[in-house]
C-alpha cells in the first residue's frame, strides 16, 4: 500500500518552490495550474501576482522558468501569452506515474493517517408506509458517500433513522387488537416484500377508515397512543409487529437496490425515546428554549413566517407530545457523546434544510455541537417526472419506488438479450438487474445532488452519453480485450514515446486519487461520477486512435493493454465507490 502522488501535485510543487524563489515577497503563492488544451498544463498565477506585486509577468514567468530543477518530470515549458506557462510532462514520466498506481491495489490513493469518525444518516423510510423516489436519493446517495468515506479510511457509522414511532401508530395498533389476525403468516419467513407492504397497506386502509368514520375507535386510538407512549408492554409487542413487517419490506427493497443496510444501524425514531423529556428539561432549564403557548419553543433572529412573526422550533407540544425535532436534538447527543463522532452528515431532501438549520443551531446554543463537531445537511433535490413537474403517477398519487425499479430492470434485461451472444437466461437476468440498477443510480449520482432532476429511463438506459451502461460497456469491452490479449501481459514501457490519446487516458487516470479525496471532502459523489464518464469517453478516444493488440511492436502492445488494464481497474474501483456493478461480460 503506497499512496503516490498525482503528476499534477508534484509539478504544482516545482512551480510553488521556483516562484517563492523567484519573488519571496510573494509568500507561498499559488501558482494556479490547471489541465491545458495547448499544453499538459497551464499555469496562470505569474498573472495576478505580478500585477499585484507591480512586475512584469512574463519577466516573472521567466524567471520561474530558469528557476524549475531539471529532471524527469517536465519534457518542456515555454512562456506564452502575457504571462502564463505551458508545460509538458514527459512520457516517461506519466508512464512510471501509472505503474506505480498500477502496483498498489487502492491505485495510489492515500489512506487517512488520522481517520474521523462519521455518523451519517440515510436511507430512512417511514415504517407501514411505502417507499417512494425520495427514498430513493436517501439511499442511493447515502450509500456511495458512505462508501467513498470509507474508502479514504474514515471511520463511518450509518444510522438509519427510519419513521417507526408517532399517532399514527395508536390507530395501527387499536385496530390489530381488535382483528388479531390480519399481519399473521402462514410460517415463518414465508412473506414476500410486497406481501408484506400490501398486508401493512391493507391495514392501514382499514384502520384509517374505522377512524375517521367511528368516534369511539377514534378515541381507543388515542387511548392506545398513551399506552405506547407509556411503554405498555403489550401495545409495544404489537408495535413491534408493523417494525418487523416492514423491515421485511425495506430489506426486499433495499435488496433489489443492492445496497447493504445492517439491522444493527437502523435506529428509527423510537430509539430516542427514552431521551427526550431530558432533552427538553436540558434545553428549558439553559434558557436554550422557552414556554410560548403551553409549547417549548426554540427562537431564531432570522427565521419567521410570512406574517412576519418568529417561527419557532417547538421542542414539546402544548399537549406534552414530542415531535420530530425533539428525536432529532436527541439523535444528536447519542451521535456526538455516545457514538464519538466529529461528523454528523443527514443526506435528507432539501425540503427539510429549514428543519436541520434550525435543529443545529438549537444544538449549538445547547453546547451539544462545538467548533470541532461538522454537522452538515446533505440535502437533495426533488426527482422529477419527464415533464419537470414532481414525480408522479397518472392518477396523481407518487410513484411506488418498485416499480421504476422493476421497469428499470425490465428495460436493462431487454438491451442485454439484444446484444448477448453467448448468454444464458440467467446470465441475461443477473446482468439486466446490474445494469438497470446501476442506471437508476448513476442517473441519481451524477447530478449534484443538491439539484432537481428528471427520471428519464430511455435517457438512463442509453448506451451513448452520460450513462452508467456506457460505462459499464467500456470496462466490459476492456475485459474482452485482456481475454484476447493471449499471451501479451498488460506491462508499463515507460522508455516507449505516447500517442496524444495514451497521454491524454494516462494524464487522466492519475487523477484519480485525487478525485476521490475531492469528492470525499465534498460529500460529492458526482465528481467522481463525473471523472468516470471522462475516463470512459478517453479510453475511447484511445481506443480508436491507437490498435492495441494490433499495435506494432511488441512493447507497445504490453504497454497499451496495461493502459486498458489500469483503466478497467480505475473504472471498476470508482464504480464500485457508486454502488455500481460491473460486470465481466455484457
Ligand atoms: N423518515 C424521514 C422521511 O422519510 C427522513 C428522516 C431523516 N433523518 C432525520 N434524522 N430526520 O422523510
Amino acid at each position: 500500500m503506497a499512496s503516490v502522488p498525482s503528476l499534477a501535485s508534484s509539478l504544482h510543487q516545482r512551480i510553488a518552490d521556483a516562484l517563492s524563489a523567484a519573488l519571496p515577497e510573494a509568500g507561498a503563492a499559488d501558482p494556479l495550474l490547471r489541465r491545458s488544451d495547448r499544453a499538459d498544463f497551464q499555469a496562470n498565477g505569474m498573472l495576478a501576482l505580478a500585477k499585484k506585486l507591480g512586475g512584469n509577468p512574463r519577466e516573472l514567468a521567466g524567471k520561474v522558468v530558469e528557476g524549475l530543477p531539471a529532471g524527469e518530470l517536465i519534457k518542456e515549458v515555454e512562456v506564452s501569452g502575457p504571462g502564463f506557462l505551458n508545460i509538458t510532462i514527459a512520457d516517461e514520466a506519466i508512464t512510471k506515474t501509472l505503474a506505480a498506481r498500477a502496483a498498489d491495489e487502492r491505485l495510489g490513493a492515500p489512506l487517512a493517517e488520522h481517520p474521523g469518525t462519521t455518523v451519517i444518516d440515510w436511507a430512512q423510510p417511514n415504517v407501514a408506509k411505502e417507499m417512494h423516489v425520495g427514498h430513493l436519493r436517501n439511499s442511493v446517495i447515502g450509500n456511495a458517500v458512505v462508501r467513498i468515506l470509507e474508502f479514504t479510511g474514515e471511520k463511518v457509522i450509518s444510522r438509519h433513522h427510519i419513521g417507526d414511532w408517532g399517532t399514527q401508530f395508536g390507530m395501527l395498533i387499536q385496530y390489530l387488537i381488535e382483528h388479531p389476525h390480519e399481519l399473521d403468516h402462514k410460517a415463518e419467513g414465508e412473506v414476500s416484500g410486497e406481501e408484506a407492504m400490501s398486508n401493512l397497506n391493507r391495514l392501514y386502509k382499514a384502520s384509517r377508515a374505522l377512524f375517521d368514520a367511528d368516534e369511539e375507535f377514534k378515541a381507543r386510538a388515542r387511548r392506545r397512543v398513551v399506552d405506547l407512549q407509556a411503554g405498555d408492554e403489550e401495545t409495544l409487542a404489537l408495535w413491534q409487529r408493523f417494525v418487523d413487517e416492514s423491515k421485511i419490506y425495506f430489506y426486499s427493497v433495499f435488496d433489489k437496490l443492492d445496497v447493504e443496510i445492517r439491522d444493527e444501524d437502523i435506529v428509527g425514531e423510537s430509539g430516542y425515546n427514552d431521551m427526550l423529556a431530558e432533552t427538553c428539561r436540558m434545553l428549558e432549564e439553559s434558557g436554550v428554549a422557552v414556554r410560548s403557548e403551553g409549547a417549548l419553543c426554540v427562537f431564531f433572529d432570522d427565521v419567521k413566517g410570512p406574517d412576519g412573526n418568529p417561527v419557532p422550533l417547538i421542542v414539546q407540544k402544548s399537549d406534552g407530545g414530542f415531535g420530530y425535532a425533539a428525536t432529532d436534538l436527541s439523535a444528536i447527543r447519542d451521535r456526538v457523546f455516545n457514538l464519538k463522532a466529529d461528523t454528523l452528515l443527514y443526506v435528507v431532501d432539501v425540503r427539510q434544510s429549514l428543519h436541520f438549520k434550525m435543529v443545529f443551531e438549537t444544538a449549538r446554543r445547547a453546547g451539544w455541537l462545538t467548533d470541532d463537531v461538522k454537522a452538515v445537511q446533505l440535502g437533495f433535490g426533488t426527482v422529477l417526472g419527464k415533464d419537470g413537474k414532481p414525480f408522479k403517477t397518472r392518477e396523481g398519487e407518487t410513484v411506488r419506488l418498485v416499480d421504476l425499479l422493476d421497469e428499470a430492470i425490465d428495460r436493462a434485461s431487454a438491451i442485454v438479450r439484444e446484444k448477448a451472444q453467448d448468454l444464458t437466461e440467467e446470465e441475461i437476468a443477473e446482468r439486466g438487474a446490474q445494469v438497470g440498477i446501476g442506471a437508476v443510480k448513476y442517473a441519481d449520482l451524477s447530478t449534484s445532488a443538491a439539484r432537481d432532476y428528471k427520471f428519464d429511463l430511455d435517457q438512463m438506459v442509453s448506451l451513448n452519453g452520460d450513462t452508467s451502461v456506457y460505462l459499464q460497456y467500456a470496462f466490459a469491452r476492456i475485459q474482452s480485450i485482456l481475454r484476447k490479449a493471449g499471451e501479451a501481459a498488460p506491462v508499463a514501457h515507460p522508455e516507449l514515446a505516447l500517442a496524444p490519446a495514451e497521454r491524454a487516458l494516462g494524464l487522466h487516470l492519475d487523477q484519480f486519487a485525487a478525485t476521490v479525496a475531492e469528492a470525499a471532502g465534498e460529500f460529492a459523489p458526482h465528481k467522481l461520477a463525473g471523472y468516470l464518464y471522462q475516463l470512459a469517453s478517453l479510453y475511447t478516444t484511445f481506443y480508436d486512435q491507437c490498435p492495441v493488440l494490433k499495435a506494432e511492436e511488441e512493447a507497445q502492445v504490453e504497454n497499451r493493454l496495461f493502459l486498458c488494464d489500469l483503466t478497467a481497474r480505475t473504472l471498476r474501483q470508482g464504480m464500485e465507490l457508486l454502488g455500481i456493478r460491473t460486470p465481466e461480460r455484457l
